[in-house]
């Protein structure tokens, strides 16, 4: 038996921005629990719903030495779905009613997270032979674990994964600053080491130090070898890439199946979707006050709205998809600039646009359902679930050909009748605009050829058994067994 330890930011059910907390939410549940013992530990954010709260059992404090004082650390226990959860204590770091706020104090909070997560370890007496670090928010742990943990004789020969779910979140700040932060001595702020051109950087502290890199798809692992997707670690990434795979997300199948959904007015599967599917898009219509039609074409979209999502493209053709046959449901909060302009939208399009710009759960459930189509253009993407859920659920992706959009939609092919989606390659509004028209003309006037494409995208399997197994194989490689 193999004790594995994932540390993570953010994490399904207790606290979630984005992917990332679902395959954190996920991913330990999935791993075979006669070979690993997989627990999870994040901090405990005061935003976190009271519900999950109340079921975490205070365990132990201690007092940690940290950024010239000494600070509590508490540690609270929970199982969920039969994965222990731990979950470090202190208001003055996780307060505020979201886990991020500006970049300096989250650099403080989260050296603080990655040195508690050391320090509670040997108290816990969970020895994990190999911890998985995610995102930059845990790329300190490799480098602490290389410093100060390495003494005892607890700590030695720990090995670490760092999964980078996005490059192009760093953890930057100046290397004075992030010195003192962090209590590294000097040796550490070297190019070879955290620093890069010029400032301190946790992630990539984490890529140097870990054992392993790995990333969410294979297409953006080699994507980020090339200076367009590698935000500036490109050479780096390079430098590792014997050390470096892709290893492609899941979804969640059993919070994510149309079928047992209970958020869905009508629950369909593989089998009836022709019928019963479109009974959700109606409910939506009347709940969002769109035009009541179940035969029009319903484009949805959930996401932050951020330029990572491509939507300068959408901006750019925005009126030409509006004037088109077609309805437009937006979820999502992110850029003001983006925000504003789907609520323009929806005032100037009334009854075919709905700009829902806020974070809903229930409502993205919902949107996933009733859509036909599923838009996700983006600049760069490490992997994506939103398209993954959306063909669990019939709704075909329309997508850029990158990163995990690549590696998980197969382009539809009207000569050989094959696909599950429809994609575009470059990145170019006009692109764009023309693969959704095409997708349109299909679902309008070859209604036979849109079922055949949803039938194999709904059969697509998805689901972490596979993705599991892929973590497994590296975990065997790096522990031997
Ligand atoms: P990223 O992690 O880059 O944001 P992913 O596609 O990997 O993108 O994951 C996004 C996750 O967040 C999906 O589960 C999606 O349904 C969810 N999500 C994004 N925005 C919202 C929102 N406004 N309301 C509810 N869920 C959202
Ligand atoms: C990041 C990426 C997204 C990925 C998610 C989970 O947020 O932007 O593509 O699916 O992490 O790995």
């Amino acid at each position: 038996m193999k004790n594995i330890l994932f540390v993570a930011s953010e994490c399904v059910p207790f606290i979630k921005t984005g992917g990332l907390a679902d395959v954190v939410g996920a991913l330990p549940k999935y791993l075979d629990k006669s070979r690993y013992d997989v627990r999870v530990i994040l901090p405990k954010y005061t935003a976190i719903p009271a519900k999950y709260k109340e079921n975490m059992k205070y365990k132990m404090h201690f007092y940690m030495d940290f950024c010239w004082r000494s600070q509590y650390v508490g540690i609270l226990e929970t199982v969920v779905d039969g994965v222990t959860f731990y979950l470090i204590d202190n208001e003055f770091y996780f307060s505020g009613d979201k886990p991020y706020g500006n970049i300096y104090e989250d650099l403080e909070k989260f050296a603080f997270f990655s040195r508690a997560v050391l320090s509670a370890l040997p108290l816990l007496g969970f020895r994990p032979d190999l911890i998985h670090c995610n995102d930059w928010q845990t790329g300190l742990i490799p480098v602490y674990l290389h410093d100060s943990f390495q003494q005892g004789a607890f700590f030695r020969g720990i090995k670490t994964v760092m999964t980078i779910h996005n490059l192009k979140f760093q953890g930057v700040w100046d290397k004075k600053t992030i010195q003192n932060i962090t209590g590294l001595s000097s040796y550490y702020f070297a190019p070879d080491k955290l620093e890069a051109y010029g400032n301190g950087n946790y992630l990539k502290g984490g890529i140097v130090y870990a054992d392993y890199v790995t990333t969410v798809s294979n297409s953006y692992a080699e994507e980020i070898k090339c200076a367009f997707y590698g935000e500036g670690l490109d050479g780096l990434m390079r430098a590792r890439s014997n050390c470096l795979c892709g290893i492609v997300n899941g979804i969640d199948y059993d919070e994510w199946n149309p079928e047992t959904d209970k958020y869905l007015v009508q629950n369909y599967n593989a089998q009836d979707f022709r019928k019963e599917k479109k009974k959700n898009k109606l409910a939506l219509q009347e709940e969002l006050g769109l035009e009541r039609n179940p035969d029009r074409f319903m484009i949805g979209v959930v996401s932050r709205l951020t330029d990572q999502k491509g939507f300068d493209l959408v901006e750019c053709v925005l009126e030409e998809l509006c004037c088109d046959d077609t309805q437009i449901v937006i979820l999502g909060t992110g850029d003001p600039k983006y925000e504003n302009l789907f609520r323009h939208y929806e005032w100037k399009y009334k009854g075919r646009f709905s700009a829902n710009i806020y974070y809903n759960n229930e409502r993205s459930h919902k949107i996933y359902a009733s859509s036909d189509a599923f838009l996700m253009p983006s600049l760069f993407e490490p992997c994506g679930l939103s398209h993954l859920i959306s063909l669990r659920y019939g709704t075909v992706p329309i997508v850029r050909e990158t990163g995990g959009l690549r590696d998980t939609v197969v382009p539809y092919n009207e000569y050989e009748c094959s696909g599950t989606g429809f994609s575009f390659a470059n990145y170019n509004a006009h692109e764009m605009l023309s693969i959704v028209r095409y997708a349109k003309h299909v679902f309008y006037n070859k209604k036979r050829e849109w079922n055949k494409l949803v039938d194999r995208g709904m059969a697509a399997d998805f689901s972490w058994k596979t993705s599991a197994k892929g973590y497994e194989d590296l975990y065997l490689k790096l522990l031997g067994e």
